[in-house]
């Protein structure tokens, strides 16, 4: 199977395969059962933490649990209100709408969605002018996900339109294994000894990149070894695609490095940064910064963005006094 589709297969379907998340799980399953004994459509849902915790995922298992379909798109592909419309009204009771990355959603589009979310409705103009005029449309009643990166750029209305918001924090260690040995016995390659747990170390909290990183791993143990995962082999792949045991990869030491050597620790602004290494300061922010302040070797101040000592420590630099 090609990397996308094994990809797809990796994905638990049902709330009993999810691994970790426990209070979100716990509550979503009440949720769930609680809409499905009333015949109604679940509350809307929004979902946020850092990429790859599994939103996407989260959702797909939503819709599955209360056994309906569901429609998938984000919010840079819905342009115009028209576009949401018709989504909106293709929609069968109860079933879900999935809108990633909602927090990119424009203006006009959040207007159109307000009354649909709260009313079941869309109100829609039409004709240009003084003879333009609004007309009123029942939607099927319908459960609206929503999903993002940055719960704080949300407007308030929209954000206060959500009945359920649920944060998705980054995965234990133990977790993470887990979902790994999940994997493996999915993509049927034997690993032994402590591997999910070596690789599972440096997967920075997240199933995603554990996934990704098992992945190569088991590309290495076909090529250079007898296809079995072992401790020692997980840790030389993993060293060999320079992805170090914390599980900082070469773009996260660039950051480092250049906070460092480029700005004596900092502090520095994002934009600034971004230059700095080529890399967009969205995905710095979305992406690299997070885990790097959850293990306390970024902070952000108001003047910018600051390296700890904890970081020096780690690239083997000396701490400055
Ligand atoms: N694969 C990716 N995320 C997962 C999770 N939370 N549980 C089980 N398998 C996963």
């Amino acid at each position: 199977m090609e990397d996308q589709a094994v990809e797809y297969s990796l994905r638990p379907r049902y709330l009993n395969e999810y691994i970790g998340q426990s209070q979100v799980k716990d509550n979503l399953k009440v949720f769930i059962e609680a809409a499905k004994l009333r015949k109604e459509a679940l509350d809307h849902v929004l979902l946020y933490g850092p990429p790859g915790l599994g939103k996407t995922t989260l959702s797909n298992i939503i819709a599955n649990e209360l056994g309906v379909s569901l429609r998938t798109t984000s919010g840079p592909a819905i342009e115009r209100p028209g576009d949401l419309a018709a989504l909106l009204t293709n929609l069968q009771e109860n079933d879900v709408l999935f809108i990633d990355e909602i927090h990119r959603l424009n203006r006009s589009v959040e207007e159109v969605l307000y009354p649909a979310m709260e009313d079941f409705c869309l109100d829609i103009m039409i004709g240009k002018g003084p003879s333009a005029r609004s007309v009123r449309l029942d939607l099927p009643p319908f459960t609206l996900i929503g999903a993002t990166t940055r719960a704080g750029l949300l407007s308030a209305p929209l954000r206060d339109r959500f009945g359920v918001v649920s944060r998705l924090e980054y995965y234990g260690t133990d977790e993470l294994a887990f979902i790994i040995s999940r994997s493996a016995e999915i993509l049927d390659v034997r690993m032994v000894g402590e591997a999910a747990h070596e690789i599972a170390l440096r997967s920075r909290g997240t199933p995603r990149i554990a996934n990704r990183l098992l992945k190569r791993v088991r590309d290495f143990a076909q090529v250079r070894g007898d296809g079995i995962i072992t401790s020692e082999l997980a840790e030389l792949a993993l060293s060999l695609i320079a992805v170090d045991p914390l599980g900082l990869d070469r773009i996260d030491h660039k950051l480092l490095q250049a906070m460092i050597s480029h700005y004596r620790g900092g502090p520095v602004g994002l934009d600034t940064l971004a230059a700095t290494i080529g890399e967009e300061s969205q995905t710095i922010e979305d992406v690299y910064e997070p885990y790097l302040m959850q293990i306390g070797f970024l902070q952000r101040t108001p003047r910018g963005r600051v390296a700890t000592p904890l970081a020096y420590r780690h690239l083997g630099l000396p701490v400055p006094e």
